[in-house]
């Protein structure tokens, strides 16, 4: 074998790849040719063994020689593509920095959704859990167990949707949470749970109100409660909500599955008590229905009257929300003008 012809032949084949390498993949094809298991320089140095001892020497340095050539060419080669392929790609991700930017939309949370946050917030912090309830509901939890049986007078005063039958209907106030909730307890757990969500009427859709709108509902159900302990809860929400200025006082009303029941009423904010317009000259606003739990309710609801007593209250969500934030018309909630939210979000801010 003449070594200097073979080396020369490789050292040739070489010069002649450069020129037709152009990707990293072409490149490494040319590794494997050369430097593979089968590679040029690799069967070419195999050879080895077959030389006389005394020409091992020279031999394995020029084997090395020319794998030195390949090599320097590899990475010479391999730096050139990947600057070139990098440009590429800067190239064509090129920004534009001189087009019109797409305007920013400003956004801000529902102020529905915030009330109810802030009221879930209060209620947690005292140990309530929140609840969910569904909205399409049977008249069993509506009325039935709330003590509002078929034909009694009160149900009018809901009028309400219903589905195909009777017996399923949009529910008409969150309170069919309640039963649904003592039923879970079993009679044995105290309660303690606020249930905001969507209610539905047929009511006529005027300023101040809604055929749907919400509430939040709250239950307490204990050993030894009492309507302090309702005047004592609501206290403490209607100053969170509306400020630490704010009085609070009961008015008796009725509500078949309370006994008492009250009408929850909180001192203007506005005039302070005075009388202005937004208080009807009164100095007052309701804004909750509330009461002691009616034993008969405990008691269909599986809870001993004897041992437990309870608590419960619905407060109009759009109702609170229109005070705190002063918006006259309850049906911007319910038109999709996203300026609204903005607009008193903002303003609360100040
Ligand atoms: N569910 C009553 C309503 O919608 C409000 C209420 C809730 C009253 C709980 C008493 C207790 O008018």
């Amino acid at each position: 074998m003449d070594l200097q012809k073979e080396t020369k032949k490789i050292k040739d084949m070489i010069e002649e790849d450069k020129k037709n390498v152009s990707s990293m993949k072409e490149l490494n094809e040319l590794k494997v040719k050369y430097l593979g298991k089968k590679g040029v320089i690799t069967e070419l140095n195999s050879k080895i063994k077959d030389v006389p001892n005394e020409e091992k020497k020279e031999f394995g340095m020029k084997v090395n020689e020319v794998r030195g050539l390949f090599n320097v060419f590899y990475d010479e080669e391999k730096i050139n593509i990947e600057t070139k392929e990098l440009n590429e790609k800067l190239e064509s991700e090129k920004i534009d920095i001189t087009l019109p930017a797409t305007s920013l939309t400003i956004g801000a949370p529902n102020i529905l959704e915030k009330v109810v946050e802030d009221m879930e917030e209060l209620f947690m912090s005292m140990g309530y859990d929140v609840i969910e309830g569904p909205e399409i509901e049977e008249d069993l939890y509506n009325f039935e167990l709330l003590n509002l049986p078929k034909g009694h007078p009160a149900r009018d005063s809901q009028d309400t949707f219903y589905l195909e039958s009777d017996k399923i209907l949009l529910r008409s106030h969150t309170s069919p949470v309640q039963a649904r909730t003592m039923l879970k307890g079993k009679g044995e757990k105290p309660i303690r749970m606020v249930c905001p969500g969507k209610t539905y009427r047929r009511d006529d859709d005027d300023a101040t109100h809604s055929h749907n709108f919400m509430q939040i509902e709250g239950l307490l159900v204990d050993e030894k409660v009492t309507l302090a302990d309702l005047k004592g809860t609501f206290d403490v929400a209607a100053k969170h909500l509306f400020g630490e200025n704010c009085k609070t006082r009961f008015r008796p009303s009725y509500y078949p599955f309370t006994e008492p029941s009250v009408e929850t009423d909180i001192s203007c904010f506005s005039c302070g008590g005075k009388g202005c317009s937004i208080c009807k000259n009164t100095g007052w606003i309701t804004i909750s229905g509330a009461g002691v739990v009616n034993p008969k309710v405990l008691e269909m609801c599986g809870y001993d009257p004897k041992k437990w007593h309870g608590f419960a209250f619905g407060f109009g969500l759009e109702r609170v929300a229109m005070l705190k934030y002063g918006i006259n018309d309850i049906r911007t909630f319910y038109q999709t003008d996203l300026r609204q939210n903005v607009l008193f979000d903002r303003k609360e801010d100040k």
